[in-house]
């Protein structure tokens, strides 16, 4: 799906001439960086999903469709699981929830996203790999945190600790912030800073958003 299916997508967008925006990853880094990835930096996937997302980029990108590949991160949104849902669920399950403090990204709300997406897709910008996140970064202990702030839970309540097996062998990237500076320089708006997004997430949708 991530690989073959990206391809056949990006093959009938270029039979219709249809411009396609096609998501992918921080995944496709390995996450040993210590500043941001930008879009030049070379692909070193560890999990197979990086892997496969690597190849649905290039499949993308070598299909001849006018295609914009866009990386981003720990998204959340309204529709499906997402993390704050899960914190949610472990705040009402018991006292203490922890949280990683040894990984980094930039939480994401999907709004903000899709509008960013909406914009790219009818801006002037080249073709290409673009990175797209919020502002900032966080670990997963800083950001469940800041959502139990937001549901008015006491954030001392999530205490911080080791990644998972999975993200400890290396599966997930220790550091997945991207780069916005190609963004930013091409005049597309900036998402806003990760906090207010998340802010702005809860005063929108409530309950929804942890329901
Ligand atoms: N979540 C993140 O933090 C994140 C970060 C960076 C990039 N992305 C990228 O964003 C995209 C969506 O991710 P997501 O997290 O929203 O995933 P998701 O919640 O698992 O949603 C995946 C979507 O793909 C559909 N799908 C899965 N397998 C399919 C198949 N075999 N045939 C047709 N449709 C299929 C699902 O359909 P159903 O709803 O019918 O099951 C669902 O709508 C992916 O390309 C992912 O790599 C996600």
């Amino acid at each position: 799906m991530n690989a073959f299916g990206a391809g056949l997508v990006a093959e009938a967008c270029q039979t219709v001439g249809a411009r396609l925006v096609h998501l992918s990853t921080a995944d496709v880094f390995a996450g040993d960086a210590e500043e941001p990835y930008d879009e030049a930096d070379r692909v070193t996937p560890r999990s197979a999903y990086g892997r496969t997302k690597v190849l649905g980029e290039q499949a993308v990108l070598g299909s001849g469709a006018e295609a914009f590949v866009v990386r981003t991160g720990w998204l959340y949104g309204q529709g499906g699981d997402n993390v704050v849902k899960a914190l949610t669920r472990m705040a009402a399950a018991g006292e203490v929830v922890p949280a990683a403090d040894d990984q980094v990204g930039t939480p994401t709300w999907t709004v903000h996203l899709a509008r960013a997406l909406v914009g790219l897709a009818v801006s002037n910008a080249a073709p290409g790999i673009w990175h797209c996140t919020a502002v900032g970064e966080a670990s997963p202990f800083v950001f469940a945190r800041a959502v139990f702030a937001e549901l008015g839970l006491d954030p001392a309540r999530v205490e911080p600790t080791a990644s998972s097996d999975r993200a400890s062998r290396g599966l997930r990237p220790a550091y997945a912030v991207l780069s916005t500076v190609k963004w930013r320089g091409a005049g597309l708006p900036e998402l806003p800073h990760w906090r207010d997004s998340l802010h702005e997430a809860f005063e929108t949708l409530g309950e929804e958003l942890s329901d």
